[in-house]
């Protein structure tokens, strides 16, 4: 796939999911904070068009917005956004782009699995030690028996390898689902997925 393909493609994913709710993983985080830390600072790794984003801002937080698709920034800019909110948009590979000093809440909805093993891994620990105590990781990484398990560049992990991963944080949330469906560009596919929301202690 070339890269103007791959940019295409998730322009219409974006335009397909327009004005879906927010991820539950991101509202069982912001819920699990209560009233937003002072100087609430969430990053969005592989934010979209600004599903969760929207709901962090109106929620009071400052938010980091990393995408690797310059569309989808500008989708998320295109947005209607609370007054005064403020949101840093970030063109990069969440893989690279530092996690900032201050950060409470690391937020990735469906986006690490997009890494490779040992990106996935390495930007993992660089998750876990920017969180302070008290901070959160939610998102989603993917089973070994969903439909895409064995393309390149994308990460799967068993269940007790993501357990294992998540070991020393408290899990405030860890669903596995296991279902049929339909991806968002119309393909079958099976989804293997783990909702997660953890603490640092
Ligand atoms: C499945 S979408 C999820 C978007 C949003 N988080 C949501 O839950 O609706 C994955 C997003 O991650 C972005 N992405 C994929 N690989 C990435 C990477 N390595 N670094 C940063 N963003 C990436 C894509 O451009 C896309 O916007």
């Amino acid at each position: 796939m070339t890269e103007s393909d791959r940019s295409a493609g998730w322009a219409a994913y974006y335009q397909q999911l327009r004005d879906r709710p927010p991820r539950k993983t991101v509202l069982a985080a912001l819920d699990a904070f209560g009233d937003p830390p002072p100087d609430a600072l969430v990053i969005d790794l592989g934010c979209g068009d600004g599903r969760d984003v929207i709901e962090e801002l109106r929620r009071g937080w400052r938010v980091v917005a990393v995408d690797a698709e310059p569309e989808a920034l500008r989708q998320l800019q295109a947005r209607p956004l609370p007054d005064g909110c403020d949101v840093t948009p970030v063109n990069a590979r969440l893989e690279e782009v530092p996690i900032p000093l201050g950060v409470h809440l690391v937020n990735s909805s469906f986006a690490m699995p997009l890494c490779a093993p040992e990106a996935f891994r390495q930007t993992w620990e660089r998750i876990r030690e920017a969180l302070p105590s008290g901070g959160r990781f939610s998102g989603q990484w993917y089973g070994p028996r969903d439909s895409w398990a064995g393309r390149p560049g994308m990460t799967f992990l068993s269940r007790d390898e993501a357990l294992g991963l998540l070991q020393g944080l408290d899990l405030e949330l860890f669903e596995e689902e296991e279902a049929d469906g339909v991806t968002p560009r119309g393909n079958a596919k099976h989804w293997h997925i783990f909702h997660i929301v953890a603490r640092k202690p």
